[in-house]
């Protein structure tokens, strides 16, 4: 590859950079772009319509900046802002952002669309880097000075003309991330003289990663050298607006309010131009899992998605930080075992922090079920499947017998070569286990309790009688044991003639409820070293213990 074609970014001269030692603890004033950078970047832009309804989820989320469009560019975008104004759309703490090239007709056409706003943001934008200076425009460091001198000078004008006091000025030296660190701040300067910037009537300085061109650590370098040299800090608020091209946006973002940014700019599940805007999402949702409010309210993800897609028509990867729809589900068996761990733990711990192994934040919190955390494939271990069937359907599948079971689901899963749901988790158990009735069948089984006799042997304090089929032929006994199972297995391998010894048995109820049926465990074996697992279901857990034999017995190899 030709990389002898591009050269590095130069760092910045800085000395004693203070923003790596900082910590963010607080949300910074958010604003959405997803009306205007967003909807300038989708291959079909949203429909007035459309519009409206992707302004009423950012209100829903709470974004109290919306930058709504850039109206002088666009019919629809005129529209749209009229229809919010005339109808009223716009709640009294949100305050509608719009775009403007800083040319005159732009500007003028921009006061028309927000004309009856009660506030307004009028967002003024001129490229100043050296490569658009010198190949776009053709024009000197004066010049482009005089281009956002001239457009601030005029709005102001009109804002002052409109005697509408809740205008305010945002300026974007667009293409910062390309300009002369002390060119842009000469720019901005003449933009806070030529406004009268002051702390009573300051003015946003959004600084943009208009290409993401360097490393993340060296914008921030970038945004406290010019915190640290602009003249009227009070005077200013300072913003960023990271795009995505290095694919560190985020983190650009996130680095630059440690730098001293005030203000971000971004677009949900990083929507823009090229590579996309900073995602708001997955910002907001690092600082929550930071245990920072981060001022926006992400707890129904699945609903944000659905009118995002509706509206976008863009898809969210399934592996999109925090909104994927597989981020909170685990395929391998060392993380489903992790997780079920944690999980447990995490109910029973009082601190109340989230501590669960492999996942950041609780799944709930936005609004993802973590029911299904662990999804069963090839892949999967014994912890997993065990995890699915005590979440879902109270089945406690004891340690001795889940390798047995994980074997028979990763048979399924080989063999169709895909993942299985829980309910097939649960069939498989079922038929693996459960409701085996060949070669063996339990027709009758009768069992009283005889040990209200103290004078009684205890060995022998269980009676039961049982009839029972096998391959088809009828056969019946009697016996007597220290428990309905004792006296089965005695009964049974009397008058069959299959010997075997019961290695483990467990048993629950499944489910907290008086009448809840019981399920009964077992492990067999045979003197010549077979062994078999079987289950039983029962309201009676003799029953449901003397079943699990019968199953076991079925699957004797
Ligand atoms: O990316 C950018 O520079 C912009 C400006 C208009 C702020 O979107
Ligand atoms: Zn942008």
């Amino acid at each position: 590859m030709n990389f002898e074609k591009y050269s590095a970014y130069p760092p910045v001269e800085i000395a004693g950079r203070t923003w790596p030692d900082k910590t963010i603890t607080k949300a910074p004033v958010w604003c959405s772009v997803d009306l205007r950078d967003g909807n300038q970047a989708l291959p079909v832009p949203m429909s007035v319509d459309e519009k409206v309804a992707m302004f009423q989820l950012l209100v829903s989320v709470g974004f109290k900046e919306i930058e709504v469009g850039f109206p002088s560019a666009s019919a629809t975008e005129f529209a749209f802002v009229r229809r919010l104004i005339e109808k009223k759309l716009i709640p009294a703490d949100v305050t509608i952002q719009v775009l403007t090239q800083s040319r005159e007709h732009l500007i003028r056409k921009t006061f028309d669309a927000i004309s009856g706003a009660d506030n307004a943001i009028v967002h003024l934008y001129n490229s100043t880097s050296t490569l658009q200076r010198d190949v776009v425009f053709r024009k000197n460091r004066d010049e482009i000075r005089a281009i956002a001198i001239e457009g601030t000078a005029l709005v102001r004008r009109l804002k002052e003309k409109n005697g509408n006091p809740g205008i305010r000025l945002e300026y974007s030296p667009e293409s910062f991330t390309g300009t002369e660190l002390d060119y842009a701040l000469e720019v901005c300067h003449a933009v806070m003289d030529t406004w009268g910037a002051s702390e009573e009537d300051n003015i946003i300085l959004n600084l943009p990663s208009t290409v993401e061109m360097s490393q993340p650590n060296i914008y921030a370098d970038r945004i406290e050298w010019f915190c640290r040299n602009i003249k009227r800090r009070d005077a200013v608020l300072i913003s960023v607006h990271t795009h995505n091209d290095r694919g560190t946006a985020v983190a650009a973002a996130e680095f630059a309010v440690m730098a001293g940014a005030d203000r971000v700019e971004g677009a949900l599940f990083g929507n823009g131009e090229r590579c996309g805007n900073m995602d708001i999402v997955v910002m907001a949702l690092n600082l929550f899992s930071q245990g920072v409010d981060p001022k926006l309210d992400f707890s129904d993800l699945p609903r944000i998605r659905e009118v995002y897609r509706k509206c976008t028509r863009m898809d969210i990867h399934p592996r999109h930080p925090y909104a994927g729809e597989l981020v909170y589900t685990a395929f391998s068996g060392s993380h489903q075992d992790a997780i079920s761990k944690g999980m447990k733990a995490n109910f029973n711990s009082n601190g109340g922090l989230w501590a669960v192994p492999y996942l950041p934040i609780d799944p709930r919190d936005v609004g993802c079920n973590y029911e299904a955390i662990v999804r069963i494939n090839s892949q999967s271990g014994k912890g997993g499947m065990a995890y699915i069937l005590e979440t879902d359907y109270g089945i406690q599948v004891p340690k001795w017998m889940q390798p047995d079971f994980a074997e028979a689901v990763q048979g399924v899963a080989d063999r169709t070569g895909v993942e299985l749901s829980p309910s097939q988790i649960h069939d498989l158990f079922h038929s693996e286990y459960v409701t085996l009735k060949e070669p063996i069948l339990l027709k009758k089984c009768h069992i009283t309790w005889d040990d209200m006799d103290p004078e009684l042997n205890q060995e022998e304090a269980t009676s039961l009688s049982c009839v029972m089929l096998k391959d088809e032929k009828e056969f019946s006994f009697e016996a007597k044991g220290n428990g309905p199972l004792d006296a089965f297995a005695k009964g049974f391998v009397n008058t069959s003639g299959i010997e075997f010894s019961v290695e483990e048995y467990a048993e629950h109820a499944i489910g907290h409820s008086a009448g809840a049926p019981a399920i009964a465990y077992i492990k067999i074996g045979t003197a010549d070293g077979r062994i078999a697992f079987g289950a039983g279901i029962d309201s009676n857990i003799s029953l449901a213990s003397i079943k699990a034999t019968v199953s076991a017995l079925n699957r004797l190899p």
